[in-house]
């Protein structure tokens, strides 16, 4: 997969103005954009249709977790916009999880993305909603994530670290989405270093998503081409 097709750039924005401003700057320079619950709730699905209108795809990020049907008809409205990636949350079970997928299959290139643990939860907050048989956060992410693609999902959504470990247990066509990319050179740290998007990507990632580094950048187009050259073989 070439560079440009892997990245994501995030659109969290609390206004339509302000995202249709990064990706004017963008322009081609970015085909793929993530929409959230904040622009969404702002801007509306019409801007969901402009992307796509423009070329582009839309991973849009809903987060689901509802009863089953309501789960199959927020996909088949999505699927119906154009977007390209709908996610889920495993928390919820099979039973979502295989709904979003079925409802997925009406839209060629739809495809349903599974979250794990969300990245600020830790052992003790697992434990207190009763999440206790889990060794660790790891344990926890692998377990959901095969139970994902026991589902039919078609990837998960994951930090960079978590990007191997998942690698292993998945299948060889699975997506692994991965949020959490900082910049190369934005620190020294091995922290930093682990979430470059070349580490994310040889760890096993499949996709970077990557937010406000590159839309509050004093330059936003120079901030993506980094990311880029960051990924070139
Ligand atoms: O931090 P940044 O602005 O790059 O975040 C971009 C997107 O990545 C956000 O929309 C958020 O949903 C996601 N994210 C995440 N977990 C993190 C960091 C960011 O899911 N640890």
């Amino acid at each position: 997969m070439e560079p440009t097709s892997r990245i994501i750039v995030a659109l969290d924005f609390d206004n339509r103005r302000a995202a249709e401003e990064v990706v004017d700057r963008l322009g081609a320079e970015c085909r793929f954009y993530k929409v959230g619950l904040e622009l969404l709730t702002a801007a509306g699905p019409d801007l969901i249709e402009h992307l796509v209108a423009k070329g582009k795809e839309v991973f849009l990020d809903l987060k689901l977790f509802e009863i089953p049907n309501s789960v199959a008809g927020a996909v088949r409205v999505a699927g119906s916009l154009g977007v390209s990636m709908v996610t889920v949350h495993s928390m919820g079970g099979t039973g979502i999880m295989s709904a979003a997928v079925a409802a997925a299959r009406d839209f060629l290139g739809l495809r349903v993305l599974a979250l794990t643990v969300v990245t600020s939860m830790t052992r003790s907050d697992l434990a207190d909603i009763g999440v206790a048989g889990a060794t660790s956060t790891e344990e926890q992410v692998l377990r959901l994530a095969r139970l994902a693609e026991g589902a039919g999902c078609h990837g998960v959504v994951a930090s960079p670290q978590e990007a191997e470990p998942l690698r292993g247990v998945l299948g060889a066509g699975a997506l692994i989405v991965t949020p959490g990319v900082a910049l190369p050179g934005a620190s020294s740290g091995e922290h930093a270093r682990s979430g470059t998007p070349r580490c994310a990507v040889s760890a096993g990632a499949t996709h970077v998503v990557v937010g406000r580094a590159v839309t509050r950048a004093a330059d936003p187009v120079a901030a993506l081409r980094l990311v880029r050259a960051d990924l070139e073989p």
